[in-house]
Parts: C-alpha cells; sequence; structure tokens
C-alpha cells in the first residue's frame, strides 16, 4: 500500500478493511487492550508517517493530535461517530486535516435504543426483572409495578434532526403518541407524516394523533409526558437540563438520553430522581470523563468562540446507580451489527476520499448549530 491508514480499534466488519486496501491503503489496526487510548497512545500510532486516521469517540482530538498528524503527512482524521464533541475541527482546519464523521447509519439503531428506553422505563422492565430474579414475586396483584399507558400521551423530543425524527415517528406511529418537538429548524417531513397518520387514525374511528413545534424547549418540558434529548454537545447544549428545567416537568415524566452526558446535570438528576420517585429516566449516556474525572469546564467556557471537549462517559454520579427509577446503559444506542459496520465503512470512506482527493463523504463543518444563543440554558 501506497498510503499508511491507522485504525485506533479494530472495527466490525470487513468492507472498512477491503475499500482501503484496494485502493492503495495499509491498513494498521491497534489491538492495544486499553478501553481508551491516551493522546501519547495516539502519537506513538500516528508515528513518522501516516495518511489518514480512523478514530473513536474517547479520544480527544485536539491541538495536539492534529499536529501530530500534520507532520506525519496525514491530511484525513474521521470520527467513527455521528457526534464529534471529542474534535476540535478547527484545529484540524488549521493543520490541514480534514475531519469526517459517522451520519446516517445510526439514525434508526440510535432511535430504536431511545424507544427501547422509553417502553422499559414506562412499563418498569428493570425493576420488574429484578423482582423476579431477587425470588420476590409470589403472584399477580393489582399494584404490581404499575407503570405508563404512553397511547394518548405526549411524546416530546428536543432536537428533530435525524434521530429526533426517526424516534418521534417511531412512538407516534407504534404508540399513537402526540407530539410536540422543538428544533430552530421545522422538522417538516416530520410535522406531515404525523398529521397524515392522525387522518389515517380518524379515518379508522380512532382517536387522532397531533403535533406540535414548540416555540421554546420549556413548553415541551412542561407538556410531555415523554421526552428525549437529541441534540449535539457544544457549549450551547451542555446542562441543557439542569435543576429549574427537571422542575419544570411532570411529576410522572420520563427522560431518555441517548445525546451526551454533560447535556443533563447528572447531579441535579440524581437528586430530582430521589425527590420524585414516579419521575423515570433512562441513559444512554453520561456525565463524568474517566481522563477529565472530575469533570470542569474553565470559567471562560460559555464565551469561547471554538469549543471542543471530549466526552467519554465510564462513571455515574453518587446516588444514580442505586435508584430504581433509573435505567442505565453503557452508550450501545449506535451498537446494531448493521449499523457499526456501516459506521466503519463511513469512517473508511471519509478518510480514502480525501486521500483521493474527492470530498469527505461527511464533513462536520457544515453541520448547522443546534441552538442560537438564544436559547441558552439559563445560568
Ligand atoms: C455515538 O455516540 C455517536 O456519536 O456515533
Ligand atoms: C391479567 O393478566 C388479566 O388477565 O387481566
Amino acid at each position: 500500500g501506497k498510503y499508511r491508514v491507522v485504525s485506533t480499534k479494530p472495527m466490525p466488519g470487513t468492507r472498512w478493511i477491503d475499500l482501503l486496501v484496494q485502493q492503495d491503503c495499509r491498513v494498521e489496526i491497534c489491538t492495544q487492550k486499553k478501553t481508551i487510548l491516551s493522546v501519547e497512545d495516539i502519537i506513538a500510532l500516528i508515528g513518522d508517517k501516516c495518511d489518514g486516521v480512523i478514530g473513536q469517540l474517547t479520544e480527544d482530538w485536539g491541538e495536539t493530535l492534529f499536529s501530530a498528524l500534520s507532520r506525519a503527512g496525514g491530511r484525513a482524521f474521521s470520527n467513527m461517530a455521528v457526534g464529534y464533541n471529542n474534535v476540535d475541527v478547527n484545529a484540524a482546519n488549521k493543520y490541514g486535516v480534514a475531519v469526517g464523521n459517522t451520519p446516517g447509519v445510526l439514525t434508526e439503531t440510535t432511535a430504536e435504543l431511545a424507544a427501547s428506553l422509553s417502553l422499559s422505563a414506562a412499563r418498569r422492565i428493570v425493576e420488574a426483572d429484578e423482582f423476579m430474579r431477587a425470588g420476590l414475586y409470589d403472584g399477580w396483584l393489582p399494584h404490581l409495578f404499575v407503570g405508563n399507558l404512553l397511547r394518548g400521551q405526549t411524546v416530546g423530543v428536543i432536537g428533530a434532526g435525524r434521530i429526533g425524527s426517526a424516534y418521534a415517528r417511531m412512538m407516534v406511529e407504534g404508540f399513537k403518541m402526540n407530539l410536540i418537538y422543538y428544533d430552530l429548524y421545522q422538522a417538516t417531513r416530520l410535522e406531515k407524516f404525523v398529521t397524515a397518520y392522525g387522518q389515517f387514525l380518524k379515518a379508522s374511528g380512532e382517536q387522532p394523533v397531533t403535533w406540535k413545534r414548540a416555540a421554546s424547549m420549556d413548553e415541551v418540558l412542561r407538556e410531555a409526558d415523554v421526552i428525549s434529548l437529541h441534540p449535539i454537545l457544544d457549549k450551547t447544549t451542555y446542562h441543557l437540563v439542569n435543576k429549574e428545567r427537571l422542575s419544570m416537568m411532570k411529576k410522572e415524566a420520563i427522560l431518555i438520553n441517548c445525546s451526551r452526558g454533560p447535556v443533563i446535570d447528572e447531579v441535579a438528576l440524581v437528586a430530582h430522581l430521589k425527590e420524585n420517585p414516579m419521575f423515570r429516566v433512562g441513559l444512554d449516556v453520561f456525565e463524568v470523563t474517566k481522563q477529565n474525572s472530575p469533570f470542569t469546564f474553565p470559567s471562560s467556557f460559555i464565551i469561547q468562540l471554538s469549543i471542543h471537549f471530549f466526552q467519554d462517559e465510564p462513571y455515574m454520579k453518587p446516588g444514580l446507580a442505586e435508584m430504581k427509577n433509573a435505567i442505565v446503559v453503557p452508550h450501545i444506542a449506535s451498537a446494531s451489527k448493521w449499523t457499526r459496520e456501516g459506521m466503519a465503512t463511513l469512517a473508511a470512506l471519509n478518510v480514502l476520499g480525501k486521500i483521493k482527493g474527492y470530498p469527505v463523504w461527511h464533513d462536520p463543518n457544515k453541520v448547522e448549530p443546534f441552538l442560537n444563543e438564544n436559547s441558552l440554558p439559563p445560568a
């Protein structure tokens, strides 16, 4: 191979390797046992000559790594993730490295996990499972694990992009929920879908479903029974759900997060779960990082223009693991075989595109911001 491409982790499937190898690339896959590679580990992998790297969302792709990659002659980096909060895109631009991410292939898989968590929370599946395994089941009882009926309730979506819209559609179509959503951009196709489905239900003699585009995030939090968070993580969405916003929500609401941990103030969440035993939460992502633990921001955080912060979340805030009204899973929203192979393939195509002089397949520079300055969370 003429070009040297490094993958910081083994990735599912072989198509991504074949694609690279067929196009003059030699692929090197790091098989180090360590779950999360440090900046130093990755510098060693890059070495003296490296044309492109496929990296993971657990890695801190900032100034140091992009300058090392650029010194090694590298011009391409792809995150194997749709999120790129671990990537300093400005630093990449500065060192002439193109950046790619992997949207699209994980939309339905991620939305399905958000839907799974919604149902599991509504019907208290995890608690009930623990109860069975503990040998506590002693016969049917009218009050045993009574949960929420979703039919006719309202699903709230914050961030109605690809994943948020797919989730909304599943909940509306599958469980005949009404929809309220908040996004800077109008989710036209989603609105049309809910309208058409509402007409269909009406024609079948059933109670129709409705939709509403909320004027503010707070409106969604106040009105919805099940709320799922689907924004990107940046300075405008850090602690989007804080103490004040938790208190706006219905006492029996369900909150789902399959986006990024720091979107929720996890300490405030634990306190809220303790005070409101009927409030339930389903979390795929957590706030505290391994390398940055305890997680802190510089005080100038909010005013920084180019923001880059690295997130991985192997820890839960104290108290969360003990809460019966919380369901917690280890960042598995995109974990279907088809999707993970697709993500690996897209990441390879991103790197290959740049090496071969094509446009990068997916360029996060072109991603629109989720919120504007006016929608920053209350201080
Ligand atoms: C997973 O969290 C991703 O951003 O792809
Ligand atoms: C419950 O099992 C019922 O039959 O109502």
